[in-house]
């Protein structure tokens, strides 16, 4: 495994590989992590992952400076999947003051995007950057970011962009609960807690999808649970995950999506409705 920090050296690494599978990331490595890399040695030559906790992603009141680094735990971890090589610059090395953004319109919108302005410019730039630099053949990304999914899919579409995008299902703890490197900020018993958060939407899913519960009631129900449970909701809707318009009647591509805030933490999570054989 080699570590590189300045977009030069990677460029000159970049020669050596081919068909390279990108998996970008924040640090931080769970099983979610691990299981993009492994997917990405499965399909790929040779797999590269960026390691780089993205400032401009991040609002002012957001956790830039207390989000989880820990980068010789994730270098031997990444060995572990057999990834080649890991992309850490700096903030600096990556951004020039000012910079351009890339502002994806239509799938950006709503939901993550009405709670974190700015956010989504922050990815759709970053990522098209680490397209540019190490020019995999395909790139992963993991389905608990469901919005981020939409909107990289989007820009690779709309800017024409060679890379093939893979997405892959999120990864659970035993009881459900979606694996993210914020759960880090939680206790061992508020995450046994905040399972109940992925109970209530798999419930709501099932609910629209196979007993035919229209899918507003299915969605005020789960709003009302949640907030029952003591979680504050910033929202629950089912929405197409390829465009995140919001869905009347469920079909294959209708995804149950919500954010909610449990201990000051924030969480997101999302599940297929499942349709009647
Ligand atoms: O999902 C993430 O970890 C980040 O949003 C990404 C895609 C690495 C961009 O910084």
């Amino acid at each position: 495994l080699k570590i590189v920090r300045t977009i030069e050296e990677m460029r000159a690494e970049r020669r050596h590989l081919k068909k390279v599978g990108l998996v970008p990331t924040m640090g931080a490595f769970h099983e979610g992590h691990l299981e993009l890399m492994r997917q990405a040695r499965e399909k790929s030559g040779s797999v590269v992952v960026s390691l780089f906790v993205n400032p401009t992603q991040f609002g002012p009141s957001d956790d830039f400076h207390k989000y989880p680094r820990q980068e010789a735990r994730d270098a031997e971890m990444a060995e572990s999947v057999g990834v080649d090589v890991i992309f850490a610059p700096s903030p600096e090395e990556m951004y020039q003051r000012p910079h351009t953004k890339v502002c994806v319109e239509g799938a950006a919108e709503g939901y993550e995007g009405d709670f974190r302005p700015g956010h989504f410019d922050g990815v759709a730039t970053v990522v098209l950057k680490l397209f540019d630099i190490i020019q995999p053949t395909s790139a992963f990304f993991g389905l608990k970011d469901l919005q981020q999914c939409a909107v990289i899919r989007q820009m690779v579409r709309d800017l024409n962009v060679p890379v093939r995008v893979e997405l892959i299902e999120t990864v659970r703890e035993t009881k459900g609960l979606a694996l993210s490197s914020r759960n880090k900020y939680l206790t061992t018993d508020q995450r046994s807690y905040a399972t109940s958060f992925s109970e209530v939407l798999k419930s709501a899913a099932q609910s629209a999808g196979l007993r035919g519960t229209p899918i507003h009631e299915a969605v005020h129900w789960a709003k009302s649970d949640l907030i029952r449970r003591g979680f504050e909701v910033d929202y629950v809707a089912m929405v197409d995950a390829e465009t995140m318009r919001p869905s009347v009647i469920p079909d294959e591509k209708t995804r149950i999506v919500a954010a909610i805030r449990y201990e000051g933490v924030r969480l997101i999570d999302n599940f297929p409705v499942p349709l009647k054989k």
